[in-house]
């Protein structure tokens, strides 16, 4: 492992060999932050990101079976496609079949994002669970223990996209999306939730993931992922090498 230092004493980057390595030191990092999570407030709360990038980490999450505590872990989705939940495209699904079913965690600590007559109606009702969950005063936003997010090539995370005006959403908790580009409707957290997060874990790997990463890390920008900054928290940063391959050191 690479340790690229510590940017500022909020940003951490890790880079790795492969995404395998990746996936180990994340699923520890993962497992150290729920200890402390549960010893200091009881339980983890954790909003996870869909795609292709975690289904490694999600594996070899699914190797802890008693240690990592999954009877007081709940676990959210940062974002969601319009879709049934058990449709090839579903976070939920890719979540639960890499992660969720291979571990006993109770079915009530498990919160999908729930596929109701419309995305709106979708958006509202995931916004009323988490404020519900996390018992929020009016305009209160909720502090999840961790979010984990994957990078778009455009510099995407969760579903905010780049020229979406959902990127400036500074009110709702969660919202519907709706884009042409795009195969399904989403429902996202937005980025004052995320932003509101004790860590934020960025999982990236790849080489397509590259360009992306180099904007992220070492330019300044408007991508949704440059955006992300936690407000009282830290950002860790998992890669393989692949994904790192143009940071300048
Ligand atoms: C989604 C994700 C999204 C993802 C990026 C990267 O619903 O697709 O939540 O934000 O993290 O699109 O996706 P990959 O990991 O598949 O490259």
């Amino acid at each position: 492992m690479e340790d690229l230092g510590v940017v500022g004493n909020r940003k951490k980057i890790y880079a790795f060999d492969g995404p395998e390595d990746a996936a180990g030191a994340a699923s520890r990092e993962w497992n150290r932050l729920t200890q402390k999570a549960i010893e200091a407030r009881g339980r983890s709360v954790i909003a996870v990101s869909g795609g292709r990038s975690p289904v490694g980490l999600f594996k070899k999450l699914s190797n802890y079976k008693e240690g990592m505590r999954w009877k007081k872990t709940h676990i959210f989705l940062v974002d969601e496609r319009f879709a049934p939940l058990d449709d090839s495209a579903s976070n939920y699904r890719m979540i639960k079949e890499n992660l969720l079913d291979m571990v006993d965690i109770p079915k009530t600590n498990i919160h999908p994002v729930q596929i109701e007559e419309s995305v709106e109606i979708s958006a509202n009702a995931y916004e009323k669970e988490i404020a519900n969950f996390f018992d929020l005063k009016k305009n209160e936003i909720p502090r999840f223990d961790m979010i984990l997010l994957g990078l778009g090539e455009d510099g995407h995370i969760a579903s905010l996209f780049p020229g979406d005006n959902a990127v400036s959403e500074r009110k709702s908790l969660a919202i519907p999306i709706t884009l042409d580009r795009l195969q399904h409707s989403r429902v996202t957290l937005t980025l004052p939730v995320i932003n509101n997060a004790r860590k934020i874990i960025f999982f990236i790997t790849g080489e397509k993931k590259a360009f992306a990463v180099k904007g992220l890390l070492e330019d300044d920008g408007k991508m949704p992922a440059q955006l992300v900054k936690p407000v009282n928290g830290e950002m860790l940063f998992f890669l393989d090498a692949l994904a790192s391959s143009l940071l300048s050191k």
